[in-house]
């Protein structure tokens, strides 16, 4: 099945291209959304703090194609700097992007719905949360649902992110998936978040390789066509993003890619029992690493509690 796109509940008929391109740290924002769109990506993923919605609307506008072949997403992320209210961030994303309209508006965490969610929600219809407990704040006040969520989703996080999906598909919210390809880990994810920040196929070594090397051997593609279509068949939007024009086409292609229903347990199995994490490519185990952050902290601790006694 190609990259189809997914109704969205907001009562108006409309629906999501089921693939995204992500821009966030794009060294050419213009020329790679450029390209994505002129191999056949119709959906553009920015946000306020990655501070390129310029370069992507140049991108866009050099694509020459009609702005109702596209659909755009970008993200109040906070205010900018000068800390801009929701209202006036959306208007400066739209002058920015150079567009008359943004397909889809998201709050970019639940950590800049302020001063708190249902607040923020009055301005807003769209909103990421994290699993259960901002989604369930935001519903209780909402007058309109949300529409879509977009969270990490990769089948290291799966068993983690299980309880989001299952809560946004009893809502009829859809899934956006961002970075199909990464190691990241939730629980590590603010202390050794640049350790393990690393694509997938640059920083193998975990539980996962062997299942998605096997299914990509055998339906002849990549490991990353593997992943991506992995995540479609969880139901979501991928958003991914490569510089690369072959990756791209890639890409697309893994749009038409069948897993099997034992494919998809496999991964599913292997993405549960984790990933070592990685440090300098070396890999050591998850008990050893959190050994390691603990001491670290209880030594740095240690330090400013010793050099405050001698003040
Ligand atoms: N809402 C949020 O908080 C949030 C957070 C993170 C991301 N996002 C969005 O999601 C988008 C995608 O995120 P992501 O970059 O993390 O996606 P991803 O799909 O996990 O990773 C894409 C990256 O993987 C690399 N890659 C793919 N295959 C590879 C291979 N075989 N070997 C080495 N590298 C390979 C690509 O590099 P090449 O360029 O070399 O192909 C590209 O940089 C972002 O741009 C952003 O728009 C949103």
């Amino acid at each position: 099945m190609p990259w189809t796109n997914i109704p969205l509940n907001d009562g108006t008929g409309t629906s999501i291209p089921s693939l995204a391109f992500g821009t966030a740290g794009l060294e050419d924002p213009a020329g790679t959304v450029e390209q994505a769109l002129s191999l056949g990506v119709n959906h553009i993923d920015t946000a306020q703090i990655y501070g390129n919605e310029n370069e992507a609307g140049v991108g866009i506008r050099d694509s020459a194609l009609p702005r109702d072949e596209l659909y755009v997403t970008t993200k109040f992320s906070g205010g900018g700097p000068e800390l801009k209210s929701i209202k006036e961030s959306f208007q400066d994303s739209l002058d920015k992007l150079g567009t008359t309209y943004i397909d889809l508006y998201l709050i970019h965490s639940p950590r800049w719905a302020q001063p708190d969610i249902p607040s923020a929600w009055k301005e807003l219809e769209d909103i990421r949360g994290r699993p259960g407990q901002d989604l369930t704040i935001l519903l209780a006040s909402a007058k309109v649902k949300p529409a879509v969520n977009q969270i990490l989703l990769h089948p290291y996080v799966f068993a983690q992110q299980k309880p989001i999906l299952e809560f946004s598909k009893k809502h009829g919210i859809v899934i956006e998936a961002y970075s199909p390809l990464m190691f990241v880990d939730l629980t590590f994810l603010h202390i050794t978040r640049l350790m393990q920040y690393s694509p997938l196929r640059r920083n193998p070594g975990g539980p996962l390789d062997k299942p998605v090397q096997e299914i990509a051997t055998r339906l002849g593609v990549t490991p990353e066509q593997v992943l991506l279509a992995w995540t479609k068949a969880k139901g979501a939007v991928v958003i991914t993003t490569s510089t690369k024009k072959e990756r791209v086409l890639g890409y697309l292609h893994a749009g038409d890619l069948e897993l099997t229903e034992e494919d998809i347990a496999a991964i599913d199995t292997a993405g549960a029992l984790g990933l070592p994490l990685t440090f300098s490519g070396v890999s050591v185990s998850r008990s050893h690493a959190r050994a390691l952050a603990l001491f670290f902290i209880f030594g740095l601790v240690l330090l400013v509690l010793i050099k405050r006694i001698s003040i």
